[in-house]
């Protein structure tokens, strides 16, 4: 592989069209897809010289877990649609990459038996359901399951208007399930049909999420779970802090991949104005359009402490199950370690804002 676009045309010729169209689009016009990934090239790198770049070190922490490089696997529903192994082989490969994955509510794979598969720490994904027993069911299984952390996300009250998946019909196969959904209260794990009305995903969703969330939720997860608790699709200082103020440990800087509200600001324009909100009061993740090592180099010089990709490592377990996603985490690593050496840094501590400009 030299790069991972090349990762996404085997991926793309691989996978059923209504499953690729699901990992593929965006909302509406895809204008926040597209634009995630300009933001990123739009931002020049003024490296450093003269700098002594012979070893290099790329590990960092998250919510004081050390990892490798700073790249976490972001979470993406339905995994066993690019490959058999779903996600099992999806934390198995993030183990071998010494990073975390964050492991999807609408899984397609138990959160037990994803934990059980993992080689390397997990955090949780949730969504906050109507129903807030079974809600309630998940932050206890996580925990106990040996989570160490609660991702919420919060940008999906309903979701956005996926053309490609209403064209599509898209739906589940038969033979697979979404996993968690049973014990958390849906009444059923299939996803429904499409019947020319939207997606089955967004029926599914619809039925279950609640359109009311409040920060007042994020202390009851804290409160029920024990865990640190981050936010996942916030794209404004001032919603940061809210988060924050009810004990929020983090804040993932997202768009859902513009999946969600087309035309959102692009996550590398949104994440300084976050970066300077939370200050040193919590972590700033961000995740969007990432594909290059200079693209991870560029997210930590404006401030993130880790970002997450969630197409790429999709793309390779399409192609190679455990084998192909793990090659996509090692190429990305290998693109960072390069853009540190070229950048004049020999360590992330010394990726600093200076570093980066509007090109
Ligand atoms: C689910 O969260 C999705 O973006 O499809």
């Amino acid at each position: 592989m030299i790069n991972l676009f090349e990762m996404e045309t085997q991926a793309a010729g691989r996978m059923d069209p209504a499953a690729w169209g699901y990992f593929a689009g965006g909302a509406n016009d895809e204008i926040t897809l597209r634009g995630n990934r300009d933001a990123w090239d739009r931002l020049a790198i003024r490296y450093r010289t003269m700098v002594d770049v012979t070893t290099r070190s790329l590990g960092t922490t998250v919510l004081g877990q050390p990892i490798d490089f700073p790249v976490l696997v972001a979470p993406t529903a339905m995994q066993k649609l690019a490959h058999p192994d779903g996600e099992s082989a999806m934390a198995r490969a993030a183990g071998a990459c010494g990073t975390l994955m964050v492991v999807s509510t609408t899984a397609t794979t138990s959160l037990e038996e994803v934990r059980k598969a993992a080689t390397g720490p997990t955090w949780f994904q949730l969504y906050i359901y109507q129903d807030r027993g079974a809600t309630r069911a998940l932050l206890e299984r996580a925990r106990d399951a040996g989570y160490s952390a609660i991702v919420i996300t919060v940008d999906t009250p309903l979701l956005g208007w996926r053309e490609r998946d209403i064209r599509n019909g898209f739906t589940l196969p038969p033979h697979l399930t979404i996993a968690n959904a049973i014990a958390a209260g849906a009444g059923h794990d299939r996803l429904p049909t499409a019947d020319g009305e939207g997606s089955g995903l967004a029926k599914h969703l619809h039925a279950l999420h609640d359109a009311a969330l409040s920060p007042r939720d994020i202390e009851w997860a804290h409160e029920v779970s024990g865990l640190p608790i981050v936010l996942k699709g916030i794209v404004r200082g001032d919603d940061a802090v809210r988060a924050l103020d009810h004990g929020a440990a983090g804040v993932i800087v997202s768009n859902h991949g513009g999946r969600q509200l087309d035309t959102s600001i692009a996550t590398a324009r949104a994440l300084p104005e976050v970066v300077d909100a939370v200050g040193d009061r919590g972590e700033v993740y961000v995740d969007g359009g990432i594909r290059r090592g200079t693209d991870v180099l560029k997210a930590l010089a404006l401030g993130a402490r880790a970002v997450l990709v969630g197409r790429p490592p999709l793309w390779g377990l399409a192609v190679g199950g455990e084998k192909g996603a793990t090659e996509v985490l090692q190429h990305l690593r290998m693109e960072f370690d390069l853009a540190m050496a070229l950048a004049g840094c020999t360590s992330v501590a010394e990726l600093t804002r200076d570093l980066v400009v509007d090109a």
